[in-house]
């Protein structure tokens, strides 16, 4: 923890460049929403949270509050008068004697960047400190930092007129602060647009004016990118998901082709793990070491043990998947499902809240739903569990060693007990026994001959019917 610091994030702006219509700082960037960022940082650097919300505040807090505990403290910004006037509205929270202010929208920024802003304002005795990076892109729209008459200021884009050549340093929107100089001259702050905005970077010239101790640091400006458009928050989750990949081959996890997968910040990877070409890691997902997960494949919340493959686009969603277990392709686990160890799923099957014991096969097109399998079951092609009856659920049970024949429905609720046999075709309305073979279908008749009765029968109609049309036709 960093004594007597306190962080203040400003986050009521309203994200009209967007051009979406909601905020900016709820869009998920690499599975969480961009504001989730800096209070992270601040969160490990031990920095105590105020936040400034006002538009979307309704939405944005309790998307806060679903990851964070309630130490963070809220201070509204009702009018969205620009950051200054955001920093001015939350003067009666300032505890410490050093103000931390982050703009929401930098999701990029480290927590060694933050230390380091703080160590070097201390160290020189800052009243004001402030990152920087180097950009010369002209269509940029940052704040230009700049010295005119020996006094640094912040320009932002749209007022700069001068060569970005000469003047290449860009304001990140970080800033220390010494309380006492806010309490001094945060008043000082003149709207100074058409829109009556407060600038908060208008505080550096001030403390230039008056002579005060100007501290700047330069970051990498992929660090400190803000998100203002879309296109800025696709590029930001770009520079993330590279930093993820990078991560994860750093500890042996191999991507066949990094370019088009999809990592979320929270997944983690096993060593000797292989991820196919377009395959999407979302939320809390794990994977064990050694697993292979095969092109196109999306796993969502996944518990994936050591030694298991998923074969070629397969979809899992909230489910565990126990080691040496083959998945797939096009298999779909879904709803709590937990496959124990050394299970088969083949191609088309679909798991659904069920419990698949350990070495049982459903190697082919069937649907299991609530069902509870045992050891060693082997499910036919073509087997679909009847759980619904149109108005409630019920449960199929599966014990150990039942071999469910090819194309069975299984009307649930149901109980097929240890070591049965079911036969092809059968639909199962009544528990089977332990050890009982189980046929439920239409008994067949065979008519011996009458195929070839059949076939004669037929030729003598077509001829005549032939005859008939040759002789209406004369
Ligand atoms: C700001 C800086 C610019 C800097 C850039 C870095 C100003 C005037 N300009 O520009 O110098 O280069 O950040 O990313 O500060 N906000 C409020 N209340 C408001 C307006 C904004 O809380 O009334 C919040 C926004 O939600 C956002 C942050 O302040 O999180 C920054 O606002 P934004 O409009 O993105 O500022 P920029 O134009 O990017
Ligand atoms: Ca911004």
């Amino acid at each position: 923890m960093i004594p007597n610091l306190q962080g203040i994030i400003l986050a009521a702006g309203k994200s009209s460049r967007f051009n979406t219509g909601k905020t900016k700082l709820l869009e998920l960037l690499c599975g969480k929403e961009v504001i989730f960022y800096p209070i992270e940082i601040l969160k490990k650097c031990e920095i105590p949270i105020t936040i400034v919300l006002g538009h979307h505040k309704e939405t944005i807090q309790p998307a806060i509050e679903k990851h964070f505990d309630r130490t963070i403290q809220y201070v509204e910004q009702t009018k969205p008068y620009g950051t200054g006037h955001a920093l001015w509205v939350t003067q009666h929270e300032w505890v410490a004697t050093t103000i931390l202010v982050i703009n929401g929208d930098t999701p990029l920024i480290t927590a060694s960047l933050i230390q380091e802003l703080y160590q070097t304002h201390k160290s020189k005795n800052a009243a004001v400190s402030f990152v920087t990076a180097h950009n010369t892109d002209p269509e940029t729209g940052y704040g230009r930092v700049v010295t005119i008459d020996d006094q640094l200021q912040i320009i932002e884009a749209k007022h700069f007129k001068g060569d970005i050549n000469q003047h290449c340093c860009i304001n990140a929107g970080i800033y220390l602060f010494e309380k006492s100089f806010l309490k001094q001259y945060l008043q000082d702050i003149i709207p100074n647009n058409e829109h009556h905005e407060w600038y908060i970077t208008d505080l550096i010239h001030i403390a230039s004016k008056n002579k005060l101790v100007i501290n700047t640091l330069k970051a990498p400006f992929d660090m400190v990118r803000g998100i203002n458009t879309l296109q800025e928050l696709w590029t930001a989750e770009q520079i993330k998901r590279s930093e993820l990949i990078k991560h994860w081959m750093e500890r042996g996890v191999r991507f066949i082709a990094p370019q088009n997968s999809i990592i979320d910040v929270s997944v983690s990877i096993g060593a000797g793990s292989l991820i196919g070409s377009g395959v999407h890691l979302y939320g809390n997902t794990t994977i064990g070491n050694e697993c292979t997960i095969k092109e196109f494949s999306i796993l969502n919340n996944v518990t994936i043990e050591n030694n298991v493959l998923i074969k070629s686009h397969s979809v899992l969603e909230n489910c565990i998947v126990k080691s040496h277990t083959k998945v797939g392709p096009f298999a779909h686990i879904h709803t709590n499902s937990i496959i124990e160890q050394q299970g088969t799923i083949g191609n088309f099957v679909e798991l659904k809240a069920t419990t698949f014991g350990t070495g049982s096969k459903a190697k082919h097109l069937s649907y299991l739903g609530d069902t509870m399998l045992g050891k060693k079951v082997n499910i036919g092609a073509g087997t679909v569990t009847c759980n619904h009856d149109g108005f409630t659920k019920h449960k199929t049970h599966i014990l150990d060693g039942a071999y469910i024949g090819s194309n069975n429905t299984l009307v649930a609720p149901i109980t097929i007990e240890e070591n049965t046999f079911t036969g092809a075709g059968s639909t199962i309305t009544k528990n089977v026994p332990a050890n009982t073979l189980a046929i439920a279908r239409a008994y067949q008749i065979n008519k011996e001959g009458y195929a070839l009765k059949l076939r004669l029968k037929k030729t003598a109609t077509s001829i005549a019917t032939l005859q008939d049309g040759s002789e209406q036709s004369v």
